[in-house]
C-alpha cells in the first residue's frame, strides 16, 4: 500500500495536474507573439466565452491577489470603498493590496455567518457612506468569495440577494473565485448561473489551487471596464511577456471539464476526511464542508498525536483561551489527495 501523504496544509502545497504539465510542454517550443498576442491567449477568449455562455474578456494573471486587486481597483476610485466579508482574503490576507491598487480606496469588512456576507449588514454598511458626503468614502464595489474562506458555498439565492443590493446602490459586484471550481463542482450549477446571470460583474477565476502551476484569470462580464483594466494590469507588472504559458494552463484546466473533475475529487476527499474527523470523540466541525476546506475543532491530544505522526495542517487560532482543551484547525484537500492519504490521516488521529 502507498505511504500516506499527511500534508493537508494547503491546496497550494499540491503539485501540478499531469494534463496541465502536458499542455505546458506542448506550448514550450516554437515562436509565439509576446504580451498576449499568441494563439493560446486568443483561444482562451473563445474557450471562456463558451464556458460562460456569453462573450467575456479574459485577462490571465499569475496570482489570485493580483486578480482580486485589479478587479476591485478597476471599479473603485481612490475615494471609494470596497465591501467584503471580514474573513475574506482581500481583508485578512492580502496586506491591504486592494487599497494600494485603488490608490487609497478603503476596504470595509462586513460580517455574516459561515463566511458569507449578511445582506442586512451589507445594506447597513452601505448606508454609513451617504452619496455625496465628502467626509465619507463612497461605496464602490462589493466582493464575495466563492467558495468562502470557511469552506462553504454561496447558494444562488444568496448571490442574487447581495447582487440586488449592489445593483440598487450602483456598486460593482466582484467574485473572488480562487476556489471557483470547488464551488461549481459542489453546487453542480453552470458557471453562468452563479456569476453574470446572478449579477456578478467580474470574476477572479482561480486555477492554481485547482491543479495549475500558476494561473488565474480575470473574467470581465462587462467589457466596458476592460480598457482601463488592461492599463492597470501593465502598471501592476502582470502583463506577462510569455503569456502563452499562463493561457496554455488555463485552456488545459477548462478543457473537457478537467477543472470540475479535479475540484470535484478534492471536494470528495474533503467530505470523507470531515466525516472521519467529525466522528472522533471531542471533535466538532466548525462549518459544513461544502468545498475542499475543513475547519474542525480537535482535542489537543489528537493534534499532538497527528503532529508526532508528521501530519501537516494549520492551527487556526492565534492564542488559546486558558484551560482550553481543543483547538480549531484547518485542513485542505487537493486534486491529488488520495483515499490512502485520508485514511492515513484518520488512522493517525485515532491512534490505530
Ligand atoms: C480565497 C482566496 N482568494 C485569493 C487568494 C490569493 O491567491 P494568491 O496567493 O495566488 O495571491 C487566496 C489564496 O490563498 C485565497 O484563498
Amino acid at each position: 500500500m502507498a505511504t500516506p501523504n499527511l500534508d493537508f496544509s494547503s491546496d497550494n502545497a499540491a503539485g501540478v495536474a499531469p494534463e496541465i504539465m502536458a499542455a505546458l510542454a506542448a506550448a514550450a517550443s516554437g515562436r509565439a507573439g509576446a504580451y498576449g498576442a499568441d494563439a493560446w491567449t486568443e483561444k482562451l477568449q473563445r474557450a471562456f466565452s463558451d464556458l460562460f455562455g456569453r462573450d467575456v474578456l479574459v485577462m490571465p494573471v499569475v496570482t489570485g491577489t493580483a486578480a482580486n486587486c485589479l478587479a476591485l481597483a478597476t471599479a473603485t476610485p481612490s475615494h471609494g470603498a470596497m465591501l467584503c466579508h471580514r474573513t475574506s482574503h482581500v481583508n485578512e490576507d492580502e496586506c491591504g493590496a486592494a487599497s494600494v491598487f485603488a490608490h487609497g480606496g478603503k476596504i470595509v469588512p462586513v460580517d455574516g455567518p459561515l463566511g458569507k456576507i449578511d445582506p442586512s449588514l451589507l445594506k447597513a454598511a452601505i448606508a454609513t457612506m451617504p452619496r455625496g458626503v465628502v467626509h465619507r468614502s463612497q461605496a464602490a464595489s462589493v466582493t464575495l468569495t466563492q467558495a468562502t474562506e470557511c469552506g462553504t458555498t454561496y447558494k444562488l439565492a444568496e448571490i442574487a440577494a447581495l447582487a440586488s443590493i449592489a445593483r440598487e446602490a450602483s456598486l460593482c459586484l466582484h467574485m473572488d473565485g480562487a476556489r471557483f471550481g470547488n464551488a461549481v463542482a459542489s453546487l453542480r450549477m453552470k458557471p453562468s448561473d452563479i456569476t453574470w446571470k446572478a449579477g456578478v460583474d467580474v470574476l477572479s477565476f482561480g486555477a492554481t489551487k485547482g491543479g495549475a502551476m500558476g494561473a488565474e484569470a480575470l473574467v470581465f462580464f462587462d467589457p466596458a471596464q476592460v480598457r482601463d483594466a488592461e492599463f492597470r494590469r501593465k502598471q501592476a507588472g502582470h502583463l506577462l511577456s510569455k503569456m502563452r504559458y499562463v493561457s496554455a494552463q488555463l485552456l488545459a484546466y477548462v478543457a473537457d471539464d478537467l477543472w470540475l473533475r479535479l475540484c470535484g475529487h478534492a471536494n470528495d476527499m474533503a467530505r470523507r476526511l470531515a466525516e472521519g474527523l467529525g466522528n472522533l470523540p471531542g471533535a466538532s466541525l466548525a462549518y459544513p464542508v461544502e468545498a475542499n476546506e475543513i475547519f474542525v475543532k480537535l482535542p489537543l491530544g489528537v493534534i499532538a498525536r497527528l503532529k508526532a505522526a508528521g501530519a501537516r495542517f494549520y492551527e487556526w487560532e492565534w492564542a488559546l483561551a486558558e484551560g482550553a482543551d481543543s483547538m480549531l484547525v484547518r485542513l485542505v484537500t487537493a486534486f491529488d489527495t488520495r483515499e490512502t492519504d485520508v485514511e492515513g490521516f484518520l488512522a493517525a488521529a485515532r491512534n490505530h
